[in-house]
């Protein structure tokens, strides 16, 4: 096992819709140590003439701080993954290319695609192997442990990915058929890691830091991939170094909320419409407010706004009111029951 040889690392996983340049930035700055872009059609970038999609572009965009940054594909069709791949190199942007096996979407899967590759390793194969000899930049595959409990073929493709020298896998310890709920295989995970000769990440299930160093020790992986817990806390990639080094892990307080809210509007209107961005702002809003005094009305109040400088004022005058009260801690009994569940 060569695990261990190196620091164990904590990146973000790909989430589609989210993982575009603005909310990586600030998962960056709380020091994840990597990134993945959400998936990137792969027939659509093979085929693309036009311009892409103003929401989409922002994905393919990639700011100075961003450290190890692998953009997603997802697609099954060889010459069109391979096409793609190269499209991607030829941006000169990324450090790697990563391959989805893993999104379980009926869409998806029903066109072949995402996690439907694990019920035909033959094409996942394939797959494979074209993206691999399409680019020099390195490769890495997503995956699930297979299409369910009775088709389990993480194992076999991992060999196959060590065997075509990638880079690194990323590991979801659920089957397709669980989608994103029930329990995470972390024996499972643990196994595939004792015998793969490249670094996996364990994927799956981590809500808090301290879950994910519990997760990182109980799998013996190289790293653990955060999705889900870094949209409500993107500061874990930071509470997970103070863990390791044995220093406190602070309290998020309103003005740490609010000035983080703040940041990705401005950044994400630097991509699209002003109104567009800043109504997404509504997303983000409730994962990273609740439990503070009063939130519930900016929620409401936001509805209405439009421009950056509304939101700039409503959330300055909000924490402005809680600074007054000196109330600018989280209140559990505030907070709604926790849930990893955002889609
Ligand atoms: C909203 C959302 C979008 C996702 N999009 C992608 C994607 O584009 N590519 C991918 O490989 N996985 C995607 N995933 C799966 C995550 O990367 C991750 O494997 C899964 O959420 C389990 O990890 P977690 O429990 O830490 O969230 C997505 C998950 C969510 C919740």
């Amino acid at each position: 096992m060569a695990q261990y040889t190196q620091e164990p690392t904590f990146v973000l996983a790909p989430m589609d819709g989210m993982t575009r340049a603005s909310f990586r930035s600030i998962c960056f700055d709380y020091g994840a140590d990597g990134a993945t872009t959400e998936m990137i059609q792969s027939l659509a970038l093979g085929r693309a003439k036009k311009r892409l999609s103003e929401t989409f572009a922002e994905t393919m965009v990639r700011y100075p701080d961003e450290r190890n940054l692998a953009a997603q594909l997802i697609g099954s069709v060889p010459a069109m993954m391979a096409e793609s791949a190269r499209r991607l190199t030829a941006m000169n942007r990324f450090d790697a290319i990563d391959i989805n096996m893993g999104c379980p979407a009926r869409t998806v899967v029903g066109s072949g695609n995402g996690s439907a590759l694990l019920k035909t390793p033959e094409r996942a194969l394939e797959v494979m192997r074209a993206v691999r000899e399409a680019t020099d930049l390195p490769v890495q595959l997503k995956l699930r442990l297979g299409w369910d409990e009775e088709h389990i073929v993480a194992p076999e493709l991992i060999r196959a990915a060590q065997a075509l020298g990638f880079r690194s896998v990323t590991l979801h310890g659920r089957t397709r058929s669980q989608m994103y709920k029930g329990p995470v295989n972390t024996a499972a995970i643990r196994e595939i890691c004792a015998s793969a000769e490249i670094p996996v990440y364990a994927n799956g299930g981590v809500t808090c830091a301290g879950d994910a160093l519990r997760f990182l020790r109980e799998t013996g992986a190289s790293g653990v991939a955060i999705g889900r817990a870094a949209l409500r806390q993107p500061w874990i990639f930071d509470d997970i170094r103070r863990l390791r080094v044995g220093e406190p892990v602070p309290e998020r307080l309103a003005p740490e909320r609010v000035g983080l809210l703040k940041k990705l509007a401005a950044l994400a209107c630097g991509h699209r419409p002003e109104k567009v961005a800043v109504s997404e702002m509504r997303k983000f809003a409730l994962f990273w407010l609740p439990g503070l005094t009063g939130y519930g009305e900016v929620l409401a109040a936001l509805n209405g706004i439009t421009t950056l400088d509304g939101f700039n004022r409503l959330l300055d005058g909000y924490l402005d009111g809680l600074s007054r009260d000196n109330d600018l801690a989280i209140h559990p009994e505030l907070l709604p029951p926790p849930t990893l569940d955002t889609v």
